[in-house]
């Protein structure tokens, strides 16, 4: 099953940075498990997926990231709110366990994946602890990205969310020292009838001046 161009087009035009959600709409819960289903599936380098998505359900937790977030209605607002998180780290462990799931999905031993782990393992050690967590980093924003097509394509509106304090939602979500820090979040829900930034005209540069032809 496949959208035909014009209605993948569409479902990316129709969507926009949400401002104002409607409080008082609420995700189906089908829609919602092939939203959280989309983050699952989403790809990452070596198919490690770094990450952990945090469903924020708790509206007292909610309020509390609110302030943390330049007072951005979204995050209370929305009818779920999703905080990203990714490793800090790229570790022996983190590869031995991908192995292992890997070796099950495809029914081998582990001992059978021994030179994939040890690519990804020698990869990762060429890298300093920043650089691992920069590049994990980069995968969650993959997971953004492709959580915010599949609203879009579901009729759901979204707001991607980087106008956060960090270092605040590690706090009250508990992650400090857990080994995931916060990278960025998403409202998803409604969008509210009041809110302008829906009729906006959608302002990017033309296409000959991003996609260049060699
Ligand atoms: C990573 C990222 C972080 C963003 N952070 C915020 C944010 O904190 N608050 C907000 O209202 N919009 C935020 N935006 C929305 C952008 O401003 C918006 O996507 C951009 O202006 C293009 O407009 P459109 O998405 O409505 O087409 C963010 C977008 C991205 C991709």
């Amino acid at each position: 099953m496949s959208l035909t161009p014009d209605q993948a087009l569409a479902a990316l035009r129709w969507r926009y940075a949400t401002k104002q959600f409607d409080a008082s709409r609420k995700i189906p819960a089908d829609a919602w498990k092939a939203l959280e289903e989309s983050l699952v599936l989403t790809p990452s380098s070596f198919g490690l997926q770094p990450w952990k998505f945090l469903i924020v359900e708790n509206s007292a937790i909610r309020a509390r990231l609110l302030p943390e977030s330049w007072n951005q209605a979204q995050v209370t607002d929305a009818s779920h709110f999703v905080v990203l998180t990714a490793r800090t780290d790229l570790g022996t462990a983190d590869i031995d366990s991908w192995i292992t799931r890997l070796a099950e999905v495809q029914e081998k031993s582990p001992d059978d994946l021994g030179p994939l782990r040890g690519m990804i393992a020698g990869f990762a050690e060429r890298m300093s602890d920043g650089e691992r967590h920069e590049w994990n980093i980069r995968q969650v924003y993959i997971a953004l990205g492709q959580l915010m097509a599949t609203a879009a394509v579901l009729g759901i509106d979204a707001c991607p969310m980087e106008g956060i304090s960090a270092s605040a939602y590690d706090r009250i979500l508990g992650l400090e020292n857990s080994g995931y820090a916060t990278v960025v979040a998403c409202a998803l829900g409604y969008r509210s009838e009041a809110d302008k930034y829906a009729t906006a005209p959608k302002a990017r540069f033309s296409s000959d001046q991003v996609i260049a032809r060699l």
